[in-house]
């Protein structure tokens, strides 16, 4: 027997073996291109000939591929195997993904975990890499050592199998939304011949000060408070006003400032603009 199996040797799944052995866990793995298991077995790790013996090698699983789809082909393949066994999902998905695949774990005897991996595979096993996790409180206690091998950041959801996959679209949202503006933004250090990784710096420097301007909105929404701004609607709706402006002088891509100035236009015609910037949150409720 080992510690932890390890189902899906890509890029991740590479990652999160490495951090268990590095932590000293036992590890089996299985990948369906069974070369990719070389280097792992190279470190220590023992590689199962098939999914079932994979399975039955250690009492956490964790499965990261593709996505859900491709972890219950992978799966089905254990059978019975998989009674007694912790379950823990890495691959991303949807809330609804999770629950589905909290049942039929459940089916099949397994005490079924959720997790979402907020980092790249260079940032697995560090002590601050973010992970959501939801469903079984018992799994999560039992795999509590080799979860914060993959990463200290753990976040514990809550017994809602879904919540992990919930979080971690959130934050990949606001994630990519920062990083869609990011690039626009780019585009007009481009047009204007200014270092773009001087930009990149300076918006790491400030990135707290975001951070708490996005901490308020939530605060706000959650208290329905959207009165009394410090900066109306009316003003933000200028910004956006201003980007298609500059993208047009500058003969620059106008797709973020489009997108940025449809909601504000929105908001301005649903009668937001002496209210907080997070009232935009009503334009989306529709
Ligand atoms: N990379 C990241 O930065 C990152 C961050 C957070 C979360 N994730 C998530 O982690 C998961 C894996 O990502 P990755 O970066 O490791 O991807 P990857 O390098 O492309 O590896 C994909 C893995 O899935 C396996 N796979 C794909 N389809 C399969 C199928 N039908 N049956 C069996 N195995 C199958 C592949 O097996 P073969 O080797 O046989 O092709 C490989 O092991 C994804 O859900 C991804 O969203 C990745």
């Amino acid at each position: 027997m080992t510690d932890v199996t390890v189902i899906g040797l890509g890029a991740m799944g590479t990652a999160l073996a490495v951090a268990l052995l590095k932590a000293s866990q036992r590890v089996t793995v299985w990948n369906r291109t069974a070369a990719r298991a070389a280097p792992l077995v190279q470190r220590g790790a023992t590689a199962a000939n098939d999914v079932r013996q994979a399975v039955a090698a250690s009492p956490v699983i964790v499965v990261c591929v593709y996505d859900y789809k491709a972890s219950r082909a992978v799966l089905e393949e254990a059978g019975d195997a998989l009674a007694g066994k912790v379950l823990i999902e890495f691959s991303t998905g949807s809330p609804l993904d999770a629950r589905e695949a909290d049942r039929w774990a459940q089916n099949h005897g397994a005490d079924y975990l959720d997790g979402a991996l907020l980092a790249t595979p260079s940032q697995i096993g560090r002590p601050d890499t973010p992970i959501f996790l939801s469903g079984s409180e018992t799994a999560y206690r039992q795999a509590e050592t080799a979860l914060k091998a993959i990463g200290g950041g753990l976040m514990y959801r809550g017994g809602e199998p879904g919540a992990a996959a919930a979080w971690d679209i959130a934050a990949l949202s606001s994630m990519f939304g920062m990083m869609f503006g990011f690039f626009h933004g780019v585009r007009v250090c481009e047009a204007e011949g200014l270092s773009v990784s001087a930009f990149g710096d300076m918006m790491g420097q400030i990135s707290p000060v975001i951070g708490e301007m996005v901490r308020q909105q939530g605060k706000s929404i959650a208290a329905d408070n959207f009165a009394n701004p410090e900066s109306s609607m009316a003003i933000c709706a200028g910004s956006g006003t201003l980007f298609l402006r500059q993208a047009r002088e500058a003969g620059i891509s106008a797709e973020f400032p489009t997108f940025a100035d449809g909601l504000f236009r929105r908001a301005m015609a649903a009668g937001l603009g002496e209210e907080t910037l997070s009232s935009m949150v009503k334009v989306l409720r529709g």
